[in-house]
C-alpha cells in the first residue's frame, strides 16, 4: 500500500497528509512528577497455573515464571503481580485460600515464592502479591473451626453465619445471590447431625466471606501483608475489595440479587458493596505499607461504579490505584473511549490518584477476541465457547495491538495480562468437558465461563505444548494454532507483537508518558479517529476501516508493522494506532499547532 494508494477516512474528500485540521483542546489532566514509581507503573500480571510449568505436571509453578523472568525483564514492566499461588484447594483457581501465608505444593515451596521475589528484584521488577481477603476457602481452618462450633460462637463470628428464616429455618437469611450464579447462602449440618446455619458466599459455596465487623478478622489480614511484606513484596492487589464489608443486619435487595447495577438499583446502594468502613481498613493497610521500603503499593481490584466511587478508595491515605474496569469494557467507539479516559482524570485527578489503564486480565476475554467480535460487550466473568459467534482474529490482532499501543501512551499507570505480548486471544472453542471455572459449573453452562482466556503460554513453537511443560502436559489444552504464536518466534521477527510492546514501553519510560499530560485533538471530518497530545508526542487511534490523514509529526512507532512507512508518510492505516513527536520538538519551527 503507498500512500498515494490509500483512500482517506472521509468519502469523497482526498485529503493530504498534514493538512487535515486536528484541532488541540485544552490540557484536561498536567503531569504528575512526584517520583513515586506507582504513578506511572507498568505491571504485568502472572497467572501462574499458565505462565511457565517447570516439572511437567501440566501445571505452571513458581520456578517455571523465576526461571522465565529475565524474559518478562526485556519487556520493561515496572512489576509482576502474580495471581494466588497459596494453599488452596483451587475450586476457583487458587481464589479460594486455604492458608494466606503458604505455598500450594502445585506451585512450588515457600522458599521458591523467595527466590521469585529475590530475582524479580535482582531484575529491578516488584512483585506484587494478590491477596483475597473478602474470603477464603472452606477448607481454611477459620471455617473448619467455624463448622465445627456452635451456632454465636467466636469462630462462627469470624464469618456470616445466620439462622434460616421461615418454617425449619428452610429459608435463607436473606435474598442475596452469588455472583458465581445460584444462591448466596448454603446452610451447614449441625455437628448434631441437625439442620443448621447458613453461611453467606459472594462467589462459589467453597469461598465463605469473612465476617469483616470482626477485628480478629483484620489482625488475622494485618498478620498475612506483614508475611509477605517481610519477604520483599512489593505490594497487594486486593481482591473484590469493595465487597468486604456488608451492610449491618445484611438487608435484602430489591435490585439484581448479586449486586449487580440495574435500573434503579445503583452499584453505590448495594448492601453486599462500597460500605463506608471500608475507608478505616484502607487507610491502616497503606499505613503498614508505609512502614516498608521501596513504597508497597496497594491495588484495588472494585469492580465498582460509578468512577468517582472507585476514586474514593484512592484518595490520600487510602489504596493507591484502582484498576479502571470502565475502561477495560469499553468497546471499539471513539466516542465511548473518549468518555471514559475524560471521566477517568476528571475522577482521579480530584482525589490526586493516578489513573490506571487495562484491557485484559484472568476474568474477561482477552482484547485480541474481544476486538474481533464487532460491537459484542463482554462483562467480567463473561467467555466466548465454541458455540458463539467467532471473533475475526485478524481484525481482532490489528485492533489489539493498536488499543494497546494507544492505552501505553495515556498518562498514568496500565496493567498487561501474561501473553498479550504474544497477541494471544482466548481459546473459543474450548470444549465443555474442560471447563473448570465455577462461574460455569454453577450455572449449568449458562455462562461460558474464564477458561478460554486462561490458558497455558506458547514458548517455543516445535515443543510440546508449545514449550508450557517440559512434558506436552497442560492443564487445559491450546488450541489449534497456539504455537504460531510463541515467544521464540516473536523474539526472531522485528514486526512481532512482542517486538511492539517492547519499543512501546522502552519509548513510554524514555519519554515520560506514564506521568504526563492529556489534551484530545478533534477533527469533525475524522469521527472515528481518537487522538490526543501527551507532552510532546501525539497518540492517534485509528478505529475505522480506511486509511485516514495523520497529524503532522515525526513518526515514533506505529502498531501495524506494515504501515509504518506510510505513517511515516502522514497516513494512518485502518485499526490501527501511531505515535508522533511533535513538530517543534522535533525541531521542525514550522510547527503549527492550530492547524496540525
Ligand atoms: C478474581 C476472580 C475470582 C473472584 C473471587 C475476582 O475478582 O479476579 O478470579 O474468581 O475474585 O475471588
Amino acid at each position: 500500500m503507498t500512500p498515494s494508494s490509500i483512500e482517506p477516512g472521509v468519502s469523497g474528500t482526498k485529503q493530504v497528509p498534514g493538512t487535515s485540521p486536528y484541532t488541540l483542546g485544552k490540557e484536561l489532566h498536567t503531569p504528575s512528577d512526584t517520583g513515586q514509581w506507582w504513578r506511572r507503573a507498568v505491571i504485568y500480571q502472572i497467572y501462574p497455573r499458565s505462565f511457565k510449568d517447570s516439572t511437567g505436571s501440566g501445571m505452571g509453578d513458581l520456578a517455571g515464571i523465576t526461571a522465565e523472568l529475565p524474559k518478562i525483564a526485556t519487556l520493561g514492566v515496572d512489576a509482576i503481580w502474580l495471581s494466588p499461588f497459596f494453599d488452596s484447594p483451587q475450586r476457583d483457581a487458587g481464589y479460594d485460600v486455604s492458608d494466606y501465608r503458604s505455598v500450594d505444593p502445585l506451585f512450588g515451596t515457600l522458599d521458591d515464592a523467595q527466590n521469585l521475589i529475590d530475582t524479580a528484584a535482582g531484575h529491578g521488577i516488584k512483585t506484587i502479591i494478590d491477596i483475597v481477603p473478602n474470603h477464603c476457602s472452606n477448607e481454611h481452618a477459620l471455617f473448619k473451626a467455624a463448622l465445627a462450633a456452635a451456632p454465636g460462637s467466636a469462630e462462627r463470628a469470624m464469618f456470616h453465619f445466620a439462622d434460616g428464616t421461615g418454617v425449619g429455618g428452610n429459608t435463607p437469611p436473606n435474598n442475596w445471590s452469588s455472583l458465581f450464579g445460584g444462591p448466596g447462602w448454603t446452610r451447614i449440618t449441625e455437628s448434631d447431625g441437625s439442620p443448621g446455619q447458613y453461611y453467606f458466599h459472594l462467589f462459589d459455596a467453597t469461598q465463605p466471606d469473612f465476617n469483616w465487623r470482626n477485628p480478629a478478622v483484620e489482625a488475622e489480614f494485618e498478620a498475612t501483608l506483614r508475611f509477605w511484606l517481610d519477604r520483599g513484596a512489593g505490594g497487594f492487589r486486593i481482591d473484590v475489595a469493595h465487597a468486604m464489608f456488608k451492610k449491618e443486619g445484611m438487608p435484602d435487595w430489591h435490585g439484581a440479587p448479586d449486586g449487580t447495577p440495574t435500573p434503579g438499583f445503583p452499584f453505590a446502594e448495594a448492601p453486599m458493596y462500597g460500605q463506608p468502613e471500608l475507608h478505616t481498613v484502607f487507610a491502616r493497610w497503606r499505613e503498614i505499607c508505609e512502614q516498608y521500603p521501596g513504597e508497597p503499593v496497594l491495588c484495588s481490584e472494585a469492580n465498582a461504579r460509578p468512577l468517582t466511587r472507585l476514586a474514593d478508595w484512592v484518595a490520600p491515605g487510602q489504596m493507591h490505584q484502582s484498576f479502571n474496569f470502565d475502561y477495560l469494557r469499553t468497546l471499539w467507539d471513539r466516542d465511548a473511549l473518549a468518555a471514559v479516559i475524560g471521566e477517568s482524570l476528571a475522577a482521579f485527578d480530584t482525589v490526586g490518584a493516578p489513573t490506571t489503564w487495562v484491557l485484559s486480565n484472568h476474568d474477561v476475554s482477552r482484547h485480541a477476541t474481544r476486538f474481533g467480535l464487532d460491537g459484542v460487550a463482554l462483562d467480567l466473568g463473561d467467555g466466548i465457547g465454541p458455540r458463539d459467534p467467532q471473533p475475526d482474529e485478524e481484525l481482532g490482532q490489528a485492533r489489539a495491538r493498536a488499543a494497546t499501543l494507544f492505552m501505553l501512551g495515556l498518562p498514568g499507570g496500565a496493567y498487561l495480562y501474561q501473553g498479550e505480548e504474544l497477541g494471544l486471544g482466548d481459546h473459543t472453542t474450548l470444549e465443555d468437558r474442560y471447563r473448570q471455572d465455577p462461574g460455569f459449573l454453577r450455572t449449568n453452562g449458562a455462562k461460558t465461563g474464564r477458561d478460554g482466556c486462561r490458558i497455558p503460554l506458547p514458548w517455543v513453537h516445535d515443543a510440546p505444548a508449545a514449550g508450557f511443560s517440559p512434558t506436552g502436559e497442560s492443564w487445559l489444552p491450546q488450541p489449534a494454532g497456539w504455537a504460531g504464536f510463541s515467544r521464540d518466534l516473536q523474539e526472531e521477527d522485528p514486526a512481532s507483537t512482542l517486538n511492539l510492546y517492547r519499543r512501546a514501553l522502552g519509548l513510554r519510560s524514555e519519554l515520560g508518558l506514564g506521568l504526563g499530560s492529556l489534551a484530545f485533538y478533534t477533527n469533525p471530518a475524522l469521527p472515528e479517529v481518537l487522538a490526543i497530545r501527551n507532552g510532546d508526542t501525539v497518540n492517534v487511534l485509528n478505529l475505522s476501516g480506511t486509511a485516514v490523514p495523520l497529524p503532522r509529526g515525526e513518526l515514533l512507532l506505529c502498531s501495524d508493522a506494515a504501515g509504518t512507512a506510510d505513517a511515516a508518510a502522514g497516513w494512518l492505516g485502518p485499526n490501527s494506532a501511531a505515535w508522533l513527536r511533535t513538530l517543534e520538538a522535533a525541531g521542525d519551527a514550522a510547527g503549527d499547532e492550530e492547524n496540525v
